[in-house]
């Protein structure tokens, strides 16, 4: 047995995936040769399992044909990396339960929606909260009847405001009037942070999270800070709005939320004299896409006048009018809502651990789903 044999015949090792061989490579190295017995290494540049069998068999196979007998192949393969054990992370354990509420599109009604299910549910007995995660454009304490009332502060920490029952916290409580932001992604991360992690919130039954429009910073951060236990979308009965729509949900699914369901927001018209109900946008047009999500629309509410001035006015429907049709959806919507949590916790209840930044850096913060 000589070098050159052995040369040529580990020549014919392709490297596995590629169109080269392993001498090419220069892979093979350190060969030592004793009459027929035959003992090398390869440095190869996989950590796959599959890699290293593969190259051993084959210059096992391609020396013993050139009539070695015994043959040792050393591979050195890197080593598999730490798988990274991210783990679930929750900034404000006290809390027990997080319903994100969302939208592809801006202006389809999630303040509204964020407010008017946040009293629902206390109207039901729960204590809740609710957070408005818009940084750019917080809405609540307007909706709320709270607007320019600034929140205590303990030490460092922020007490969140009382409103028909429900603790309240927003950027727009924390800065005066009009001021607007431009923040960066990286600041909004680390707002919303501050707004789970130092704001003094009592031992909630569930912090409703009125989200910006769309898939972006916000929602991710959020999702990462706390485990949230449902997701709500909301939608109004056009196509476009659909479309932006879809991205919400498939958001969440991608983040690991469970999903509450769809509001169909604007969903016909209820004219304040006579009570009849039109249909203006459509109506239903949400439910094929409720049914590619493996969800259902908990409720339609209609175009209500009352619902803007309620709105503009810091008088929210379900709290000042609950005998009002869309009262009553709200009210139908947060027992459905409810429902969900409670099938979430009852199944071993959420975690974001899949949607942990992982190390090493680089690697991206999602997960590969
Ligand atoms: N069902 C409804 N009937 C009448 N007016 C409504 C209804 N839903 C929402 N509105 C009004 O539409 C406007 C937009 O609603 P809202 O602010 O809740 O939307 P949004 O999705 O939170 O918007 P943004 O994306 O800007 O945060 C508000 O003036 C609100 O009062
Ligand atoms: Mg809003």
């Amino acid at each position: 047995m000589t070098n050159e044999i052995v040369n040529s015949a580990l020549s014919k090792v392709m490297y596995p995936g590629f169109t080269k061989d392993i001498v090419t490579f220069g892979f093979v190295n350190n060969v030592e040769i004793n009459g027929n017995d035959v003992s090398f290494n390869v440095d190869i540049t996989s950590s796959a399992p599959e890699v290293a069998q593969q190259i051993k068999d084959e210059a096992t196979d391609e020396l013993k044909s050139v009539g070695a007998t015994n043959i040792i192949v050393n591979i050195n393969a890197p080593k598999i990396p730490e798988a990274a054990t991210p783990k679930s992370k929750n900034l404000a354990p006290h809390v027990k339960n997080f319903l994100m509420i969302s939208s592809g599109k801006g202006g389809v009604g999630k303040s509204t929606t964020s407010v008017n299910i946040a009293i629902a549910l206390a109207a039901q007995g729960k204590k809740v909260g609710l957070l408005d995660a818009d940084i750019y454009g917080p809405n609540i304490p307007r909706m709320m009847g709270v607007a320019g009332i600034k929140p205590e502060v303990i030490g460092n920490k922020v007490l969140p405001i009382k409103a028909y029952g429900i603790e309240m916290m927003s950027m727009g409580s924390l800065m005066d009037d009009g001021q607007s932001l431009m923040w960066r992604g990286a600041m909004i991360m680390k707002a919303i942070e501050q707004f789970l992690r130092d704001i003094l919130w009592s031992e909630l039954d569930v912090l409703v999270i009125d989200m910006p429009p769309g898939t972006g910073d916000a929602q991710l951060s959020l999702a990462q800070s706390v485990p949230v236990t449902a997701g709500l979308t909301v939608t109004t009965p056009q196509s476009v709005s659909l479309d932006d729509s879809r991205r919400s949900l498939d958001m969440f699914r991608k983040l690991d939320i469970p999903i509450a369901g769809i509001v169909e927001n604007m969903s016909g018209f209820i004219a304040p004299d006579t009570g009849v109900e039109y249909d203006i946008f459509g109506k239903g047009t949400s439910g094929p896409m409720a049914e590619e999500f493996d969800t259902k629309i908990i409720a339609e509410i209609p175009i209500e006048p009352s619902i803007r001035t309620g709105g503009d006015e810091g008088k929210p429907v379900t709290f000042v009018d609950p005998t009002s049709e869309s009262a009553k959806r709200y009210m139908r919507a947060a027992e459905s809502i409810w429902a969900t949590i409670e099938a979430v916790n009852a199944s071993g209840g959420a975690s974001n651990e899949s949607v942990q930044p992982t190390t090493p850096p680089g690697v991206s913060a999602c997960s590969s789903k």
